[in-house]
């Protein structure tokens, strides 16, 4: 750019140079109004400075003339032969002033087409600086664009900022102080809770007892008491043998055509079943509970008692019902319990540990009393059947586990008293676990000893609710 301007404030000048020297040069020798300057010594006599040539004659005529050398003079003519013979000065400076145009001609000539070029290249960075300050324009209004947006966005950042704030400081507290209300309330209810424990610790250090009354009719045992009317199922007074006082039960009188008697409940692990062996003799736990209506028809957690079966089972042939539920809700039918099973027991005396004789099975939970379980061969299954077995608590060891060695007792790593062999494929005075699968870990001697029946859950799962209740057996 800067060269182009240079290169055309040169051309231009040197055109002007050109024609001032011409005009300057003109003026100082040829005075306007027609006067020699006196300096000059030698006179030439001009009829006139000039004379326009006749309006009917061309001009081209004279002007061949020019180049016309007149050495003897000492001159040269003038273009126009009006105007007589130049000077020698006049001619030469005439000369030179030509050769020099001409070579200037042809320089500029030469320059022409750079100067061209420049121009046309000078266009383009005019339009290229036109662009760019087009586009400096248009960025700048983005920037302004982006400048209110991002002023915009502050505002509303500050606005959200100053509402978090205000919520912050106003509802926060309140709501904590809610909470607060609600921790307070929380922490009043654990305290009358916890006096609630005290006081149900403190009541329950003598023996519960039933305070249910109780019906008026009753019989030698259930189903004597179902013939008698007494159809609902709940708990009443049996008297088996006349010559031994009465005593109470559960009967239930639903369950396929009633009259069987409960001898052992299990539902929600409320009694303890780890017992010596006296309190298996003589019975223990709730036989039913009143819930309010006066009478007992919700059956508690027991044992009836050793002596007890040994003397009902005695009685004459006697039908043993196991039923069970596990922890997935199968309910119970009113006729016909899917899980349970039936079959003839007789139970013998104290003076012979209370051996199990079980017989003539049939039911759907598998036989754990009369086969063992099944899922063990050989003499791993033997050694889990019940039937023949003696009866063993922790504090009487009658199992088949190395009899004799106190550290090797079922009844002592099983949980309960029970018939052990060595040890069980059923354990229905085991741990009470809540869920249902249970493991070693939670064992407290790593054995499996939860409410066992291996022949429908597997040792690792314990039952919800198991029952065992005897009823005569009639032949049908
Ligand atoms: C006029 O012409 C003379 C002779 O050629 C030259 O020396 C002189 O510089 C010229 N004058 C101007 C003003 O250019
Ligand atoms: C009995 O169980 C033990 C231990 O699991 C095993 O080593 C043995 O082979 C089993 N016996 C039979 C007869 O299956």
């Amino acid at each position: 750019m800067k060269l182009l301007l240079m290169l055309v404030l040169l051309g231009s000048a040197a055109w002007a140079q050109d024609y001032d020297d011409y005009d300057t040069n003109n003026t100082a020798t040829v005075d306007a109004r027609g006067h020699r300057p006196l300096t000059r010594g030698r006179e030439l006599y001009l009829s006139s400075r000039y004379n326009p040539p006749p309006i009917s004659s061309g001009v081209t005529g004279p002007q061949q003339q020019e180049k016309v050398e007149q050495p003897e003079s000492g001159g040269c003519t003038h273009a126009m032969d009006e105007m007589g013979v130049l000077c020698p000065n006049g001619c030469e400076l005439k000369t030179m002033l030509q050769k020099q145009e001409r070579s200037v001609r042809i320089s500029l000539n030469s320059l022409r087409p750079q100067v061209e070029e420049l121009s046309r290249e000078s266009n383009q960075v005019f339009n290229y600086v036109k662009s760019m300050s087009t586009n400096l324009r248009e960025r700048q209004r983005v920037i302004n664009n982006n400048n209110d947006v991002v002023g915009q966005y502050t505002d509303r950042v500050e606005e959200q900022h100053a509402y978090i704030k205000e919520t912050v400081d106003t509802h926060l507290p309140s709501t904590i102080r809610v909470l607060q209300g609600v921790l307070d309330k929380v922490r009043l209810k654990i305290q009358k809770l916890e006096k609630a424990i005290q006081t149900q610790t403190q009541s329950c250090q003598e023996p519960c007892k039933t305070k249910c009354p109780v019906p008026v009719v009753s019989g030698k045992e259930c189903e004597d008491i179902f013939r008698r009317g007494g159809l609902e199922s709940q708990m009443y007074l049996v008297r088996p043998d006349p010559s031994s006082a009465p005593y109470r039960v559960y009967c239930d009188q639903q369950t396929q055509n009633g009259g069987w008697l409960v001898i052992q409940n299990r539902l929600d692990g409320s009694v303890d079943f780890g017992r010596r062996w006296d309190d298996y003799r003589k019975g223990f736990g709730n036989i039913a509970l009143d819930v309010g209506k006066g009478h007992c028809q919700t059956p508690g957690e027991y044992w009836l008692g050793n002596d007890r079966i040994s003397q009902i089972s005695k009685m004459g042939p006697t039908t043993l019902l196991v039923e069970m539920e596990d922890w997935s809700g199968t309910k119970v039918q009113p006729k016909l319990k899917p899980n349970s099973i039936l079959t003839q027991l007789k139970l013998n005396s104290d003076s012979t540990n209370y051996v199990l004789a079980v017989d003539v099975y049939s039911g759907t939970a598998g036989n754990c009393l009369l086969e063992g379980s099944t899922e063990l061969i050989g003499i791993n299954r033997t050694m889990t059947i019940h039937n023949g077995m003696m009866f063993s608590t922790y504090d009487r060891d009658n199992d088949n586990w190395n009899p004799g060695d106190p550290s090797k007792q079922c009844s002592r790593e099983d949980g309960g008293g029970w018939w052990y062999n060595r040890c069980h494929s059923a354990n229905p005075n085991g741990r009470y676990y809540m869920g249902g699968a249970y493991t070693k870990l939670m064992a407290k001697h790593g054995t499996d000893d939860g409410m066992v029946w291996m022949n429908w859950k597997g040792s690792w799962y314990s039952l919800k609710a198991i029952s065992m209740k005897i009823r005569p057996f009639f032949q049908s």
